[in-house]
């Protein structure tokens, strides 16, 4: 079949290099002019595993073109995907101007039927203000071209995006017409062998699903952070009360870590944007609220604990930081924890030395050079002459690293752990002081 996809980012280009996997045939368009540059050297503008091969052999196959032209990316598929970004507006809401403008070139490029699939995270409503947009553009071309919009939310993580594609839990199609369900089914077939996970509704009820699946899942991360603030009053370990409420099967083991906070580019803001949506619909959703509201919290937590450390006082210290991404197996760098802590630090005076097996170029296009931050290209040498460690990204590289290494090459043994990967016990017995997230200090 014959796709286009508009946004070749982390959903697009996952979005493209599967279903040009499976034997479609794929034009991807982007308005960015480096990444497609990039994308026609056979180079990946993000790092996503296993997507550069991916990218590069349906490339090479045909199956897979890249252009800055939206009227061939028009013309080519049956299929239109709108995959581009949906950052948050001033108040939080999403922000639709990209999403809007792809419709506005489908409508002026239309020649015929088409099916436009939003894949973006959109608020309740966006199929309608898409088909709004495009029938516009359309009578002003005098044209009476037939065209159906689709809701299509993705759930890939990213890190694990490829796999997520090709397996998917669910594919979730919001249609009003019968005939494009069919039509989206046999395109989902290829991902559909080991059993049916085609979930079609109502519009509104999928461009719903993904709201409600991602306020959720913040909300798990969110809960459990307010009770590890509460355990550490307490005198508790909230790593045992982990394993003691996810025995429970109604409430399972995952995503209930505590942590330095959530961060990436889709939790806050569709968290916001929800809450925003509720309220211009006349409703305080003050569960959503409260989740952000934590997480914003936490994310200053392994900064507090620094700074009590030293009795506020960093001008001139210097951190030794394991992890800039938001989360592992992925360069995203959109509202990491990460950040907060090292604008932090820099805001009281302090030096940070990072390390990150990814995110490395993407936190130099942020911050470009500056005194206060050495990129390292190794966490052995970010722990060099540092005053102490914190650990920030749980990349699995983190997870045993050689303490007689860290110890060795710290001023003092201090290990600040944002997300709970070592044993207290263990550390203590190896000389350090190790602080971590809902679980009392220990000291040698
Ligand atoms: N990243 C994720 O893990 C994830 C998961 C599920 C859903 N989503 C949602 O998918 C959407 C895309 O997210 P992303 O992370 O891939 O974004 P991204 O920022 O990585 O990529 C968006 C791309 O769209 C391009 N673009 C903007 N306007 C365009 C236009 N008019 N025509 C063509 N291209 C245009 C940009 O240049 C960019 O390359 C968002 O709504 C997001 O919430 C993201």
């Amino acid at each position: 079949m014959k796709v286009t996809i508009y946004g070749s980012g982390y959903v697009g280009l996952v979005t493209g290099a599967c279903l040009a996997q499976v034997g479609n045939d794929v034009l991807c368009v982007d308005i960015d002019p480096r990444k497609i540059d990039m994308l026609n050297r056979g180079e990946s503008p993000i790092f996503e595993p296993g997507l550069s091969e991916m990218l590069v052999a349906n490339q090479a196959a045909g199956r897979l073109n890249f252009t800055l032209d939206p009227a061939a990316g028009v013309a080519h598929g049956l299929f239109q995907f709108i995959a581009v970004g949906t950052p948050p507006d001033e108040d939080g809401s999403a922000d639709l101007q990209h999403v809007l403008a792809v419709a506005r070139a489908i409508g002026e490029h239309l020649d015929d039927y088409r099916i436009i699939v939003n894949k973006s995270t959109v608020p309740v409503g966006t199929a309608d203000r898409v088909r709004a947009q495009v029938q516009a553009v359309l009578e002003k071309r005098g044209s009476a071209l037939e065209f159906d919009v689709v809701s299509n939310p993705e759930f890939l993580k990213e890190g694990a995006a490829i796999d997520d594609f090709m397996r998917p839990d669910r594919v979730v199609i919001g249609t009003d017409n019968p005939r494009t369900t069919e039509l989206l089914r046999a395109l989902y077939t290829p991902f559909n062998r080991n059993h049916e996970r085609i979930l079609a509704m109502d519009i509104r009820s999928a461009e719903l699903t993904k709201y409600a699946a991602n306020s959720l899942l913040a909300t798990k991360i969110s809960f459990m952070n307010e009770l590890s603030n509460i355990a550490e009053r307490l005198g508790a370990d909230i790593e045992q009360v982990r394993i003691g409420i996810g025995s429970d099967p109604r409430i399972g083991y995952q995503f209930i870590y505590p942590g330095a906070g959530y961060g990436g580019s889709c939790f806050p803001k569709d968290v916001r944007a929800l809450e925003q949506t509720a309220l211009a619909n006349d409703y305080t959703a003050e569960l959503l609220h409260a989740v952000e509201a934590v997480n914003f919290r936490q994310k200053m937590k392994l900064f507090e604990k620094i700074s009590a450390h030293y009795d506020g006082n960093l001008k001139d210290k210097t951190f030794a930081l394991w992890g800039l991404a938001f989360k592992p197996n992925t360069d995203d760098m959109r509202e990491a924890s990460s950040r907060v802590l090292m604008e932090t630090l820099w805001e009281h005076g302090a030096r940070v030395r990072a390390f990150d097996p990814e995110a490395r170029e993407e936190t130099a296009r942020i911050y470009g050079e500056r005194d206060d931050l050495i990129l390292c290209d190794s966490p052995e040498s970010a722990i060099e002459g540092a005053d102490a460690l914190a650990v920030i990204t749980e990349w699995k590289m983190f997870r045993s690293p050689d303490f007689d290494v860290i110890r060795a090459n710290l001023k003092s043994p201090v290990i600040f752990d944002g997300r709970n990967l070592y044993d207290p016990n263990f550390l203590v017995k190896q000389g350090f002081t190790y602080y971590s997230i809902g679980r009392a200090p220990v000291r040698p």
